[in-house]
């Protein structure tokens, strides 16, 4: 794994961004990982297609953390279409790290409950 990008992935898990609840969301919705019982719960607000605000709140391992993290920074602010074309692919370059069968998992569980707010 890339030193600098391990770094900003200890960090984001250490001190998560969009950390927490929003009391009135337009949806939030959760995803799990069964095979470690990792969870992330996540809330989003949308104003005119718009991403307000978006907020997590889950436990797990540092990959999946803080992809929440990293992703939510990204989604702030985005239009609601765009974010349907966040895959895989996009993952891994947002968080610049190589990543085994395995860490995918990890790194997509956020992703995965962010499509569930968007359909
Ligand atoms: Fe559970 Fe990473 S080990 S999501």
């Amino acid at each position: 794994m890339n030193s600098i990008y391990q770094e900003i992935i200890l960090e984001h898990y250490k001190n998560p961004h969009n950390f927490g609840t929003i009391k009135d969301p337009t949806k939030k919705t959760s995803a799990a990982n069964p095979l470690c019982g990792d969870e992330i719960e996540i809330a989003i607000l949308f104003k005119k297609n718009k991403v307000e605000e978006i907020k997590f709140k889950g436990r797990g391992c540092a990959i999946s953390q803080a992809s929440a993290s990293i992703l939510t920074d990204f989604v702030l602010g985005k239009v609601k279409d765009d974010l349907k074309k966040l895959d895989k692919d996009f993952m891994i370059k947002l968080l610049g790290i190589e990543l085994g069968p395995n860490r995918i998992k990890c790194a997509l569980l956020s992703l995965e409950a962010l499509h569930k707010l968007i359909v």
